[in-house]
């Protein structure tokens, strides 16, 4: 079997976003050290555009051959024009309101997401599944996350989207990995117990 990954960045507090999912407060973070890191050990993790525009569509996938994100996620790219974002993965959108999908590289899942991720885990691959968020999406796959990567950004914003938009649970996770970076930037790997 192999994992889902909830990859994500948020806050010291824990939020992803503003109350709108606007994470642009981070974006200054991603200083020459910490890119290097991204590039490469997650460069999949990069939209397409972005590694375009940055010269970097070569890079191979490390850690991740897939892709799902709820649809609200998916509109932030949209809304820029990209209907595939990560054309450099097999890419899945969880919607039950989009009944065409904007790109035949783009496969939407409107029932069952949960046994979606379940047959992807199945499948034989060397690399996961990356789960992109957002909240609600996390929220309602936290059964079947395996593991968990975030990246904490060294602010604190009070209030925000919740990296899990589910209710109250105890869900243990162990410690795998710390990556401290000098602009204050914590990469912490957990993995689900089980
Ligand atoms: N900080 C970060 O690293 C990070 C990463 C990713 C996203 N974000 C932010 O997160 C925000 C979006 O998060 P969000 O929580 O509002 O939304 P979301 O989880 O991205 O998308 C929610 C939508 O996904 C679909 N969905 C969810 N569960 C489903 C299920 N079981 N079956 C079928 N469809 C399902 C529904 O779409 P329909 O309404 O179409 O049915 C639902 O409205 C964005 O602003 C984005 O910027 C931040």
């Amino acid at each position: 079997m192999r994992k889902l990954t909830y990859f994500i960045a948020c806050s010291i507090d824990g939020f992803i976003g503003d109350e709108s999912g606007d994470a642009s407060f981070m974006y200054p973070f991603v200083d020459e050290e910490f890119f290097d890191f991204l590039k490469t050990e997650y460069p999949e993790t990069m939209s397409t555009d972005g590694r375009r525009a940055l010269g970097l569509d070569d890079l191979e996938n490390q850690k991740f051959d897939t892709v799902i994100q709820g649809r609200a996620s998916y509109d932030v790219g949209l809304r820029e024009g990209m209907t595939s974002p990560y054309a450099h993965m097999r890419e899945y959108v969880a919607s039950r309101t989009l009944k065409e999908s904007p790109d035949p590289h783009v496969e939407i899942v409107a029932e069952d997401v949960a046994a979606k991720v379940r047959a992807l885990k199945a499948e034989e691959s060397g690399l996961g599944i990356y789960l992109c968020g957002g909240s609600v999406l996390a929220g309602e796959l936290l059964d079947e996350v395996d593991e968990l990567v975030i990246k904490t950004y060294p602010v604190v914003i009070g209030t925000g989207m919740p990296m899990f938009g589910s209710g109250f649970a105890v869900e243990e996770f162990t410690l795998d990995d710390v990556r401290v970076f000098k602009n204050g930037v914590v990469v912490r790997t957990y993995s689900r117990k089980r």
